[in-house]
Order: structure tokens, then sequence, then C-alpha cells
């Protein structure tokens, strides 16, 4: 072991020691779990059976009468205050079929956060266009006074990425966006049911993508939405995610189709999907307020520790509270209480879900699925570098903040330990 590293966790299991010498906070571990699943009961039984009884789980036709993604799309449209909503199978998908409604593509370029998860970064590649990394600051979002010095003429989007349940800065990023005329993507795949000023995330940019993944607020295991308020990209988000074509449920709902096929993908939601996702949907602001409770009893009762750092939060009243982040000052602080938390049986990390994407290997190396790719064909795609010198504040951050995650189910003993043990081990730790 390298002698720095050994230091570290001497000094870390030291802590933990001493800090758990009495009888650690909790006997048994304490696990935070997959949010939308522990809420599944007979609603979601009902909607599936629905569909295996009707023999109909294609969401256009057969021999019954499907309509479970239909009625999903309507539902997760009111609740996310947008126009339309079209259902897809994956987040992932969901970001590609938002690029494809932009219009992204080669020669473009799209300004993403340094962390943030693969598909945002693929979704641009796949296109053809050029990821450009920005760092994040204290919300672990993007920081929105690092974006206007990566905005070129190529610039086409910023991606908005709402981490962990905290949403984005949106009226600094929405304002850089207007003033150089671009278009913004907001990813709330880790935050249905957040927020921003009393708005839905997802509603405020010009396309929203959601992931109904099972780490997800809500889930089916894989899923995903697409919303926007204005028809021309909901009809091209429709067409793509369906071949080219449009079908005639989303022609009712703008009218009367404006463009021609396109050539498109297949990311159609399967009824099975639909039903449970329409069940868990009418879900969501329970979950949420759960979560966000217990949040708040944790928050509250270890605000006043001396000195104590929180993670940023944009609209503190719209953040979901998925975990409560604290600024340790140093990595090596940060581990430390990390460590001695596990001691005391309540579970802490560093902020997760998510990668430092240009310090990731297949990234710095520019890899494509073919060598003629054109991303990084243009000059600036040529001369553009990745790497972990490209983004210093983003692994600073990210190494000195630890934190504990938070679940919609933990009853009042639960958020009692973790404040217990955060107190416990903030003062052991110095
Ligand atoms: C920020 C973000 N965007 C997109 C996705 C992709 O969602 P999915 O896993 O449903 O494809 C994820 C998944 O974790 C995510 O965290």
């Amino acid at each position: 072991m390298k002698r720095r590293k050994f230091v570290t966790a001497a000094a870390a299991a030291s802590v933990a020691a001493s800090a758990s010498e009495t009888v650690p906070v909790r006997s048994t571990p304490l696990r935070a779990g997959f949010w939308g699943t522990q809420f599944y009961d007979d609603k979601e039984r009902a909607e599936l059976l629905d569909v295996l009884e009707s023999r109909s789980p294609f969401r256009w036709y057969g021999p019954g009468k499907p309509g479970k993604v239909l009625q999903f799309e309507k539902e997760f449209a009111k609740r996310m205050q947008s126009r339309f909503a079209l259902g897809v199978t994956s987040g992932t998908a969901a970001l590609q079929v938002a690029v494809a409604a932009l219009e992204i593509g080669p020669g473009d370029e799209v300004i993403l956060p340094a962390w943030t998860w693969h598909s945002c970064y693929s979704a641009v590649v796949l296109a053809g266009a050029l990821p450009v990394f920005a760092e994040i600051d204290t919300s672990f979002n993007i920081d929105p006074g690092a974006i206007e010095a990566l905005i070129t003429p190529r610039t086409k989007a910023i991606m908005a990425v709402h981490l962990q349940g905290n949403p984005c800065d949106m009226d600094r990023v929405l304002a850089i966006a207007k003033k150089h005329r671009l278009r913004v993507i907001e990813d709330c795949a880790q935050s249905a049911g957040a927020s921003y000023k009393g708005r839905p995330v997802g509603s405020l940019g010009d396309i929203g993508i959601y992931s109904l993944q099972i780490n997800k607020t809500i889930t089916a295991g894989e899923g995903g939405a697409v919303v926007t308020n204005d028809p021309v990209l909901f009809e091209r988000a429709s067409r793509f995610h369906d071949l080219g074509g449009l079908r005639g449920p989303h022609q009712d709902l703008l009218g009367k189709a404006s463009l021609d096929w396109i050539p498109g993908a297949n990311y159609r939601m399967s009824e099975f999907t639909g039903g449970v996702v329409l069940a868990q949907i009418r879900k969501l602001d329970t979950i949420v307020d759960a979560v966000r409770g217990n949040a708040r009893r944790v928050h509250e009762g270890v605000r006043d520790l001396e000195g104590a750092k929180f993670r940023l939060l944009p609209d503190p009243a719209g953040e979901i509270g998925a975990g409560v982040f604290l600024d340790f000052g140093t990595r090596e602080r940060c581990d430390r209480f990390v460590a001695a938390m596990k001691a005391e049986n309540v579970g802490a990390g560093k902020p997760g879900g998510s990668a430092i994407l240009p310090t990731v290997p297949y990234v710095m190396a520019k890899k494509t699925i073919h060598p003629g790719w054109p991303s990084f064909q243009s000059p600036r795609g040529k001369s553009i570098r990745y790497g972990p010198e490209t983004c210093p504040r983003t692994i600073d951050i990210l190494g000195r903040f630890g934190g504990v995650a938070i679940d919609p189910k933990y009853g009042r003993k639960d958020t009692d330990d973790i404040v217990a043990a955060i107190r416990k081990v903030y003062r052991a730790i110095g």
C-alpha cells in the first residue's frame, strides 16, 4: 500500500475505533432501498394483470384495447406541467430522442457537466456532435459560471442535469441560453418530482427527460420519458422514437402532422411498463413527500454542527432530499467520516450515481463506434482534450463532500440514528 493511502486508512480506522468505542449508534446496518419498488402494491399488480389478460402488450394495437402508455403520457405531462409527454424504453433512449428532436448533429457542440451519467455523453456522441464538459459547483450540478467561456459559434445546446434530486440553478442557465440563443435539455433522470421555483424540473428548458430505471424515484425496472411544450419537438421526438412515423393518437394530440418521415429508432414503451409507471406516477408525490420529510429531519438535526457546510441547493424547497451532504474540506477528512459512519452501521459515502466523465478512459481516448465518426473530426473535435486536468474543481468537490442517502421508507428512529451518527462522528474526526 502506498504510504499516503496507508496513513489515511490507518487514521480512518482509528477515528472509527474511537468514535465507536462505546456502542455503535445502530446494531444493524441502515441501508437505503429502491424507492419506487418499495411502493409496489395492488395498483401495479392490477395494471399488469390488465395487460396480461387483454393480451395486448403492444402500445398501438392488439386484441384488446391497449392504452396504458398513452394514459401514462397524459398523466405524466400533467404532473410535469408540460404540454406533451412521450414514454420511451429508458432514460438513455430519452436523451437520444431529445438530441434528435433538437436536430443536434455533426458540427454541433453540446455543453454538459463533467459529473454526470454516461448516457449524457453518449447521446451527444451518437448524434455525431461534440461533447464539451463544464465544471460543477457545490450543488454537484453544472456551474452556470463555467458555461459562457465554453460557448463557441457551434454550440447548440446546454444539458442541465439535475443530479441526485437537486435542481440546477435554472435562472442562470436559462439566462445564458437566451443570451446566446442556445437550446436547453433538462436531464431529470435522477430527479423526477423535484421542482425549481415552483415548476417541475423538465418543464423549464426546451425539452426534458426522465429515467424510470430501478434507481430512480418511480420505476418499472427500465423506462424513460420525454416532455416538451413545443409541438414541433414533440412531433420529432415521437417520430424518432418510432421509426420515423407518427401514429394516430400522437397526431390527434398535435392536431395535424407538420413534418415528414425521418429515419428513426424503436424506443417504444411496452404496455407492461406503461401499466407499472402509470401506477407509479400516481404515487410520485407520496414518495417525494416521504423522502423530503426524512431529509429535512436529518438536516434539522445536524445543521447546527460547528462549521458545517452543506451541499448548495439552488432551490431548497424544490430539492427532493435524496441525500444530505457535508463539505469536509479535504478528501482525507471526508474519507475518515465515511469510514467512521460505517462503524456506526449508518452507511455514508461520496456523491454517487454518476461518473467524472472527462477522467473515464474511453472518453479520454475519444473512442467511437467507427473510426470516421464525425464527433472528433472537426478542428475543434480533433483538438479538444478530456482528462483530469480539464476538471480539477469537479474532482476536488466530489472528493471532499460526503453524506448519507435518504430513503422514503425510513422511520423516525432511522433518521434519529442518522443524526446521532453524524453528530458523533463529526465531533470525533475533529
Ligand atoms: C443523469 C442520468 N441521465 C440519464 C440516465 C439514463 O437513464 P437509464 O438508465 O434509464 O437509461 C441516468 C441513469 O442513471 C442518469 O443518472
